[in-house]
């Protein structure tokens, strides 16, 4: 094929995977936001590639309706669908089918020669993961992978294998054909403001840096709660279970970027190098220092085996081995239907070398807590003087939110800030391959079947709580205790959490 060279024309996006569900969800009403936002320059084509037989109009009506669901700016707000749905096309085939590619080029030749030629080709892996390997090669074999014309990208969606070993194989696969600056792996949670934030936050203020090491921390806890089930997702999530779907990527992500240290600029190599340094002082997690779970009604989600051993839950201690962290135990838990929906860092200090306040006291250790969702912000838990006559201290928060500070609908989608630094060429927020291999290395012991878990099944929990009550007792061996978090007081996930579980939230920033 051949196209202009100009890195100035707009982009032709091919999806592959487009009759799914993260097209309509995610994707799309991901590009339609930045469009109305004005944050992305427009594109030239789109072209969704996929197994189901649709229309143009049938794939555009599609489209739409996943704008009008999930995207931050609704149609009514920004109109700009009718005229850019014209440039939105469908291509069915089959994905290990060497004609779909042969169309597939013949599509990008005529995006080119109405857009005056692309600026270059954005390739979104959208589709299952067992199809990922074959699609570049085939888009390799189809000359669609040479950059000679221009920019061409790959965009690969988790999970990047299902242990150390198939992703090391998938990253060959993929670097037969692409080369790795060409290729983005996507973690969404890089993608959300709050995520950012902690390198801003750390790196770009002098007075919290200096505190963050084990002279002064006592323990970091990252919990990724949700309130929901597997939902449809049950057949995928079955094969999955929590540490492959949430701790392998997301957690990991962000214990590396509160571990590391600082990068020298915030480029895509300086960053990624300090990620791979935190993440390789990771000791493998250990069975032992780990609690797994399932909670009770798992087995009669659609999709999910009756006798299912995959676990929901996932609560465990790592510890890092390095100059800054040795001996700081990072606790980590994420499961589905828990009390709430929730991500947040806490860094709990240690105490101060002598208190001679009285005891009655109400006295919590000073605690930073990195709210990453909902209710996006900081808050910093010390203690003030109580009013009145002795010395009585009692446990207050600073606190700093985003919408309260930069309005609603302030924060993007992560979607659009991925596809946006896909499409200008930043890979700072996608993880690297040999990122993702070290992240496989760690959580490797926890995806072998524990005996004890064949014979007995796993721990279960209910529904609405935080996880079996194993989880609580794992931190106590270490005398620590995990956060109780019950939202901030005002929000709706506090309103929630209080009506699941009444009187629970105390003090003024709801934590009990
Ligand atoms: C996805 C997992 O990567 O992250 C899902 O596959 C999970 O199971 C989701 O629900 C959580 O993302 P968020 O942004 O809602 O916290």
């Amino acid at each position: 094929m051949s196209l202009p060279a100009n890195p100035n024309l707009p982009a032709v996006i091919v999806i592959f995977g487009a009759s799914g569900d993260l097209t309509r969800r995610k994707i799309i009403p991901a590009l339609h936001s930045l469009r109305c936002s004005g944050a992305l320059p427009d594109f030239c084509r789109l072209i969704g590639v996929g197994r189901t037989e649709m229309t143009d109009e049938d794939f555009r009506g599609e489209l739409l309706e996943g704008i009008r669901t999930y995207a931050r700016f609704k149609p009514d707000i920004c109109d700009t669908w009718p005229q850019a749905s014209q440039k939105h096309s469908y291509l069915v085939g089959d994905y290990d089918d060497p004609e779909t590619y042969r169309r597939l080029g013949e599509r990008l030749e005529e995006a080119a020669a109405t857009c005056g030629g692309p600026g270059g080709f954005l390739f979104y892996l959208a589709t299952p993961p067992t199809v990922f390997a074959t699609i570049a090669e085939q888009l390799g074999k189809a000359g669609l992978a040479d950059r000679t014309q221009g920019w061409v990208r790959l965009i690969v969606e988790k999970p990047f294998g299902h242990d150390l070993a198939s992703s090391r194989d998938l990253n060959q696969k993929l670097h037969s054909v692409f080369s790795e600056d060409q290729i983005y792996r996507i973690d969404h949670y890089l993608g959300k403001e709050m995520v950012q934030n902690i390198l801003t936050f750390r790196f770009a203020n002098a007075i919290f840096e200096p505190l963050w090491n084990r002279r002064y921390v006592a323990n970091v806890q990252i919990t990724a709660a949700e309130d929901i089930g597997v939902q449809e997702r049950g057949g995928y999530y079955d094969q999955t279970g929590v540490v492959r779907d949430m701790l392998q990527n997301h957690m990991l992500q962000l214990l590396a970027l509160i571990a590391l240290e600082p990068p020298t600029a915030f480029d895509a190599k300086s960053l990624r190098d300090e990620k791979v340094k935190a993440l390789s002082a990771l000791r493998p997690a250990e069975a032992a220092h780990t609690v797994l779970g399932q909670y009770v009604g798992y087995t009669e989600e659609k999709g999910v085996a009756p006798d299912s051993l995959s676990p929901t839950f996932v609560a465990t201690r790592l510890d890092l081995d390095n100059w800054r962290w040795q001996g700081v135990p990072f606790y980590l838990r994420t499961g589905k239907k828990l009390a709430a929906k929730v991500t947040e860092v806490v860094l709990e200090f240690k105490q101060v070398p002598h208190l001679f306040f009285p005891s009655t006291s109400a006295f919590t250790p000073n605690r930073l807590i990195l709210c990453i969702q909902p209710d996006e912000g900081v808050h910093l838990r010390f203690q003030v003087k109580a009013p009145g006559s002795g010395m009585l201290t009692s446990p207050v928060d600073m606190e700093f939110h985003y919408d309260r500070a930069f309005g609603e609908k302030a924060l993007a989608d992560a979607y659009e800030r991925l596809l946006m630094d896909a499409v200008n060429g930043d890979a700072s927020l996608f993880a690297r391959g040999d990122e993702i291999e070290r992240a496989w290395t760690v959580v490797e012991p926890l995806l072998k079947p524990v005996p004890e878990a064949a014979a007995q099944g796993l721990p279960a929990y209910e529904p609405g709580s935080w996880g079996p009550p194993e989880a609580s007792r794992l931190l106590a061996r270490f005398g620590s205790g995990w956060r109780k978090y019950c939202g901030w007081q005002g929000t709706p996930a506090c309103e929630r959490a209080a009506e699941l579980a009444p009187g629970a939230c105390g003090g003024p920033s709801g934590e009990a």
